[in-house]
């Protein structure tokens, strides 16, 4: 990766998401492009409108909705990470669309650059998981709207992952002592990428709310029309090869497989775990689960 697009974001986002593979690399952007696709449906955008993508990453759904409606989308990107900024302007540049693109800083529940009732449309997908103060973020994002504009919103709700981890957690501290150490090295790993206790994880932004809590926000900041899908899906999982499972991770702050054993496990441990692990991996047919919010609202137009 170039140092010039590095943080931790740039470094998922760019990299760990499709574990430096170009073939899952395709397969997760057909996949995203598709919830792209489904946020910018919500967002009901018309040429000559201006669209704030909140947390725009690597431009996904702001270069989509260009895509769509053309040369008279006006477009606000915004994201908490400058190497990300730096990127999608390079990539606007390249695209020939920089006209059309504004580059802002911050993040989503302070969005001092922009003006009230400044936009007709906000989007994001998989960003509010990260934001500390949602109810805030979910008021800028009312604030910047006109009157009638929409809110459509594609987030992960990651409370189950978590979940899962804390009943491994139980499961393993009420293991006799002398019981296979496998376990208690899966929960190592899988302890390093969710938290592992209900305290926790009520603690942390990526995991302290629901579904539910979104459209709670979105009602306390003064939408209407407020609509929630909430989608389950559990598929086979398709990460093609061991290297790919080993240097990927589930959400941008979860350390890769490879990582935690680098930095968690002796090497005698993982001597021990990683064969095993790997035999699981290769006989195929495990699944995984995605839990996704899909929320569109209305700023009233009085
Ligand atoms: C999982 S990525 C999603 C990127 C993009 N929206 C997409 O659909 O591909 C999360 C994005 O949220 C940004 N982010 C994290 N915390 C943020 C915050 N507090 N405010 C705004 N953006 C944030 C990250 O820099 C990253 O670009």
């Amino acid at each position: 990766m170039s140092s010039e697009f590095s943080d931790s974001w740039s470094e998922w986002l760019l990299h760990r998401r499709h574990g430096g593979d170009a073939e899952f690399e395709r397969s997760v952007r057909s996949n995203i492009t598709r919830d792209a696709d489904r946020v910018l449906d919500g967002a009901r955008l018309e040429p000559g409108m201006t669209l704030a993508d909140i947390g725009t990453g690597d431009g996904l759904v702001a270069f989509r909705a260009i895509e769509r409606i053309g040369a008279s989308l006006n477009v606000l990107m915004t994201d908490i990470s400058v190497p990300l900024l730096e990127y999608v302007q390079a990539e606007a540049s390249q695209r020939g669309i920089l006209a059309q693109c504004k580059f802002l800083h911050g993040s989503a529940d302070v969005l001092n650059d922009i003006d009230d009732d400044a936009v007709n449309a906000v989007t994001t997908r998989s960003v509010l998981a990260y934001v500390e103060d949602k109810p805030a973020a979910l008021r800028e994002f009312h604030r910047i709207l006109r009157p009638g504009g929409r809110l459509s919103i594609g987030e992960p709700v990651m409370r189950d992952d978590a979940l899962e981890v804390c009943a491994l957690k139980k499961l393993v501290s009420a293991q006799p002592v002398d019981s296979d150490p496998f376990f208690s090295m899966l929960l190592r790993w899988r302890s390093a990428q969710f938290p592992d206790t209900e305290d926790e994880m009520r603690a942390l932004p990526l995991t302290n709310y629901g579904e539910r809590d979104l459209v709670r926000y979105a009602l306390d900041a003064g939408f209407s029309e407020i609509h929630l899908e909430f989608h389950i899906d559990v598929l086979t999982e398709d990460i093609p090869t061991w290297e790919v499972f080993l240097n990927n991770s589930p959400h941008p702050l979860a350390p890769s497989l490879d990582y935690v054993l680098k930095t968690r496990f002796t090497p005698d441990e993982r001597e021990f775990f990683e064969p095993k692990l790997r035999s699981l991996f290769e006989k195929g047919g495990r699944f995984g689960a995605s839990r996704m919010a899909w929320m569109t609202a209305t700023k009233p137009e009085t």
